[in-house]
């Protein structure tokens, strides 16, 4: 890890364990642009892979009877997974940590209310290293802020565990690295946990593209439009630590694309047959998160004299080797109803899933379908997901029920000892857009060469195809 890099991570870690805002840093106007605030942005060059590692793509391990998880992180999403967890077969949750110990009570509540043994609690700051270290665990499952994610996914595939970690899972090209070399080196699972890929409409539209509905598909558009700054500015109840305003301060470009980049990139069959090549990226200046602080707290308010590096828009373009585009967004500071797009479009026709649900073909691709061919054309390609846990995980919910799918075909692999959906190389490629899109933004939108994770194996690999729970 390069030195300025390690600064700004301290520097990070400190003021999310600490609360503080940076105070006193000077923004010189609403409209002007932002000044940095005296952290030097991360660089990203691209650090030399290793060359020894054995790959794991299309990785199967033994099949585990039951799936003994430690859970760490219990905040917002963590405690959601506990629930959802416990009501997917063949699943027992033997550790649970956060350093929130009323986290750590109240998921272990809801482990024993349901009738299930109590999980071995953790409160310490480091103590999801004891529970890596267990051996009567199968898989890490993580819900901590960003930049624990690859520290811990590292150390607990280095303790032969499986692991499954929040989005996005790496934040710097090394950390990409990291989470590569160590999935080869340890021949361990690791799935981001990239949940949008299991959303009803992105299922169905990967059945489409799988079946040639959209001919060849050559661009594709995702984001993360989703206004977060009450939940960024609320001090208690909200993230912990408010870390995720403190990321904002520090870092610029799209810190969190992989929600509108995964179905889009497996529907496009990133490392599977194509990888991505370059990006280039631009983001507006800050307004949004100033604007907000200054109606919320006051001209004279810390929040408002902070400075956030933090562009409220911004567009990434990839560029795959086979010539194809996929363009994404991320903005969650400016008053806009959520949208993750997910646009396709090929030589046939085009899907939409933001603001409203549509289809348009040839011969006829001027015009949307109506609503019968519409519902017609849904109906024919329900992803056999959809169709096998759909109800389910409607009823248990998490995202209208995409997270109970996602979870429950985890589960369903490691218990079968199938390939998981999502391997590491897929996490780096989605993650990496996170450093080398601010790498972009900050050399004026020129373009960044994106390595080739799987070290080649994207010229042999099939596309991810069409699995089920059968
Ligand atoms: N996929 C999705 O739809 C989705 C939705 C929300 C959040 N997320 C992701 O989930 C992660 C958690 O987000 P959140 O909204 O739950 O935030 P949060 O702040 O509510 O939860 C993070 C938890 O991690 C705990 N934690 C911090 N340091 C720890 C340590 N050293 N050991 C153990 N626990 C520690 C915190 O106390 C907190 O309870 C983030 O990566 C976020 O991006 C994903």
């Amino acid at each position: 890890m390069k030195s300025n890099e390690n600064n700004s991570r301290r520097r990070f870690l400190k003021l999310a364990a600490s609360g503080s805002a940076g105070l006193g840093l000077a923004v010189n106007s609403v409209f002007g642009q932002v000044l940095p605030n005296g952290i030097e942005a991360e660089t990203t060059e691209l650090p030399v892979s290793g060359t020894k590692q054995k790959s794991v793509m299309g990785l199967c391990c033994e099949p585990l009877k039951t799936v003994r998880i430690g859970l760490i992180g219990l905040g917002m999403r963590g405690s959601d997974a506990v629930r959802r967890l416990m009501q997917v077969e063949g699943t027992e949750i033997i550790a649970i940590a956060d350093v929130v110990e009323k986290n750590v009570k109240d998921a272990n509540k809801q482990i024993t209310d349901a009738g299930f043994k109590a999980a071995l609690e953790f409160s310490g700051d480091e103590d999801w290293k004891k529970i890596c270290e267990r051996d009567d665990i199968d898989l890490i499952y993580q819900c901590t802020p960003w930049l624990l994610h690859t520290p811990i996914s590292v150390y607990a595939m280095k303790h032969g565990k499986h692991a499954a970690c929040e989005v996005p899972s790496a934040v710097t090209l090394q950390e990409c690295w990291d989470l590569v070399n160590t999935a080869e080196e340890t021949q361990r699972h690791f799935m981001m946990l990239e949940n949008c890929c299991y959303d009803f409409f992105e299922l169905n539209t990967l059945n489409m593209a799988r079946n040639g509905v959209f001919g060849d598909i050559y661009h594709a558009e995702g984001a993360y439009i989703h206004d977060l700054r009450w939940l960024k500015f609320m001090k208690e109840g909200g993230y912990q630590n408010m870390w995720r305003l403190e990321y904002s301060k520090l870092h610029t470009g799209n810190p969190y694309p992989t929600h509108g980049l995964g179905p889009v990139a497996q529907i496009m069959g990133i490392n599977r047959g194509d990888r991505f090549d370059y990006l280039t990226s631009v983001s507006t200046n800050q307004f949004g998160m100033t604007l907000y602080a200054k109606e919320k707290f006051g001209e004279n308010s810390p929040e408002y004299r902070q400075a956030y590096k933090l562009g409220d828009m911004n567009t990434t373009i990839v560029h795959s080797l086979m010539g194809k585009t996929i363009m994404i967004q991320h903005d969650t500071t400016s008053p806009r109803p959520y949208s993750r797009i997910h646009r396709i479009s090929g030589t046939k026709g085009m899907a939409a899933k933001w603001p409203v649900e549509q289809i348009a073909l040839e011969p006829n691709a001027h015009e949307f379908l109506k609503k019968d061919d519409f519902d017609a054309l849904i109906k024919k390609y329900e992803h056999p997901l959809a169709k096998q846990i759909g109800e389910k995980a409607k009823k248990v919910g998490g995202h209208g029920g995409m997270d109970f799918i996602m979870d429950y075909r985890l589960i369903y692999c490691l218990r079968n000892g199938l390939p998981l959906d999502q391997d590491v190389y897929d996490a780096a490629s989605w993650c990496c857009v996170v450093p080398l899109s601010e790498k972009s933004v900050l050399n004026r939108g020129n373009s960044i060469d994106i390595p080739d994770f799987t070290r080649g194996a994207w010229e042999k690999a099939e596309p991810w195809p069409i699995v089920t729970i059968e």
